[in-house]
């Protein structure tokens, strides 16, 4: 169970204040309200109000992130940032986040990678694992993205998803594999069994995942 005191009465949020933010910290942290927003809208713990929090999250983050990174004094794409990782935090409050961030504690905790990078290295093949659970939601995730999903089945639309995430994630500049932030794949095992003692974030899950399952995932992620 989450202490209540880590969840703050107040929060100061002025774009202003991120202005000088770099590039990398800019991408993992926008990043990682970006998996916040998609994590708490596909949780099972979401509720009609959690959603309209989460999906406009989505819009706002997904809209200004490459903009925040790459002309990083852009006031307009900094401040729909902070709103939507605002908006996104409210949202994982109360409906919680999934296996995107199991799957990354372990990765953040023993090989201290930046939280933000561990869980966009986890990001695609998670929400591929989690899209036959839901696909009306990961088709509506796939518009908020900005994917044209117009005309498409459900199924294709609901994995254009992945096609907009990971083209956020590649044009933001974040290591894309455990190579490359040096993990070795002998490590699998722990990071298995780390993943499993996040039962508080699978359990939202909307698919569930075992060991074999979350192996599998992490296997994909050394490509
Ligand atoms: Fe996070």
């Amino acid at each position: 169970m989450l202490s209540r005191y880590i969840l703050p009465q107040a929060a100061v949020v002025d774009p202003d204040l991120t202005l000088s933010m770099p590039p990398k910290v800019t991408a993992a942290s926008g990043l990682d309200a970006l998996i916040h927003a998609c994590e708490s809208y596909t949780s099972l713990g979401a509720t009609p109000l959690t959603e309209v929090f989460s999906l406009r999250a989505v819009e706002l983050i997904a809209g200004a992130i490459r903009a925040a990174v790459w002309r990083g004094s852009d006031r307009k794409a900094r401040a729909d940032i902070s709103l939507g990782s605002y908006l996104a935090g409210v949202a994982i409050a109360n409906a919680g986040t999934t296996a995107v961030h199991a799957l990354a504690y372990p990765l953040g905790g023993k090989y201290r990678i930046p939280h933000g990078v561990s869980n966009a290295l986890m990001f695609p093949y998670v929400m591929e694992w989690n899209i036959p659970a839901d696909m009306e939601k990961f088709a509506r995730l796939a518009q908020a993205v900005r994917e044209d999903v117009d005309g498409l089945p459900l199924r294709e639309a609901a994995r254009r998803f992945l096609r907009g995430i990971e083209s956020i994630i590649e044009d933001v500049g974040v290591p894309r594999t455990l190579d490359e932030v040096g993990i070795d794949r002998g490590e699998l095992p722990a990071l298995v069994e780390g993943a499993a003692r996040q039962q508080r974030l699978l359990r939202n899950n909307p698919r569930s995942l075992s060991k074999e399952d979350m192996a599998a995932i992490y296997a994909k992620a050394w490509r």
